[in-house]
């Protein structure tokens, strides 16, 4: 009989004991905060010192929590990588133009920055250059032959061809995952609304470019959404009046036009843009990016040319300095 009594006792006594611990957290909850700790306690302290409760679920985290939970019925398609070619060649400059590019691209999602030297080799101002840069690259160089190296010749050619080449290359066996391909010139200064814009490129899309053409800026003309020519202050007899920063081009269309390249033979200056454009769409299919291209998300601004008039011959100071 004292065995049983015994035995139901130690059967009770765990849920004794955890009831009464229970009640005990509870009754002693509203003391724990001693220190005003608003994001983990229900209760904060007010100005005057006294426990006041906070107000309940503040809507934005309360409705977070409860999603997090729960799986999407839809998940979000995946966000095109946009793939920026930028030419670029050793000059007093070129450090300051690439870190100016670099701070703008680091704030945009899935960008591939695909830099391609003008050099016989990858130089180690920018290998060291791009390690520290943050940003997922591939970094290229190929040389101009010295005999387009002319002025009044068409500058960089042989660079975004070499871009190309890569993107062609890479995508080259497996399906094309959604991508923008644009080209990205060093001196440029880009609105990060620019890349919200093209992100949406269906085929190829285009857009207004401030500081251009002897002009404050140079636009498509568009009626009723479609492009039907150009306003420009320069050759608007060409058939793609514009800037290399003023389209982009869907990676689909890349892959599915592996012959378009920038040519050197019988292209005119200026006509780079509208012999690449010509191998791959016509005015009618441009997609008008930037409110029907009322909008200047870009401008070609090109950096004065340093004065280096005291620079000495050899080296005067005592360190030797990256600049
Ligand atoms: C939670 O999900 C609902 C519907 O699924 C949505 O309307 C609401 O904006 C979401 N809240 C947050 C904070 O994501
Ligand atoms: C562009 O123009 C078309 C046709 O006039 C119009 O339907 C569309 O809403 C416009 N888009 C923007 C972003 O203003």
């Amino acid at each position: 009989m004292k065995s049983v009594l015994f035995s139901r006792f130690f059967i009770l006594l765990p849920w004794i004991l955890i009831v009464i611990i229970m009640l005990d957290v509870d009754t002693r909850r509203p003391a724990l905060p001693l220190t005003p700790r608003p994001y983990f306690s229900p209760y904060a302290v007010s100005r005057g010192g006294a426990r006041v409760p906070l107000r309940r679920g503040s809507p934005g985290r309360d409705a977070a929590k409860r999603n997090e939970s729960r799986p999407r019925p839809h998940p979000e398609p995946p966000l095109p990588t946009i793939y920026a070619i930028t030419p670029t060649y050793s000059r007093p400059v070129q450090k300051a133009e690439l870190t100016r590019l670099a701070n703008t691209f680091r704030q945009v999602a899935q960008l591939h920055w695909i830099l391609v030297e003008d050099a016989v080799a990858r130089s180690e101002l920018v290998s060291r250059f791009l390690a520290r840069a943050g940003l997922p690259n591939t970094h290229l160089h190929v040389p101009t032959p010295r005999r387009y190296k002319r002025p009044g010749l068409p500058r960089a050619t042989e660079q975004r061809n070499a871009g190309l080449a890569w993107l062609r290359q890479r995508h080259q066996h497996q399906r094309a995952q959604p991508g923008v391909l644009f080209f990205a010139d060093d001196d440029n200064t880009y609105s990060l609304e620019l890349f919200q814009e093209m992100r949406t490129t269906r085929k190829v899309s285009v857009w207004p470019v401030g500081l251009v053409g002897g002009r404050r800026y140079e636009r498509p003309l568009v009626e009723n959404g479609k492009v039907v020519g150009w306003y420009t202050g320069w050759r608007a007899d060409r058939p793609f009046a514009i800037d290399m920063a003023g389209f982009a081009v869907s990676l689909q269309v890349i892959l599915s036009n592996p012959k378009a390249v920038f040519k050197r033979r019988g292209s005119q200056p200026g006509m780079q843009e509208s012999d690449f454009l010509k191998q791959i769409t016509t005015v009618e299919e441009l997609e008008p990016k930037a409110s029907n291209c009322t909008k200047v998300l870009v401008w070609h601004t090109r950096t004065e040319k340093v004065n280096l008039a005291n620079e000495p011959k050899y080296l005067l100071d005592t360190v030797k300095i990256e600049v």
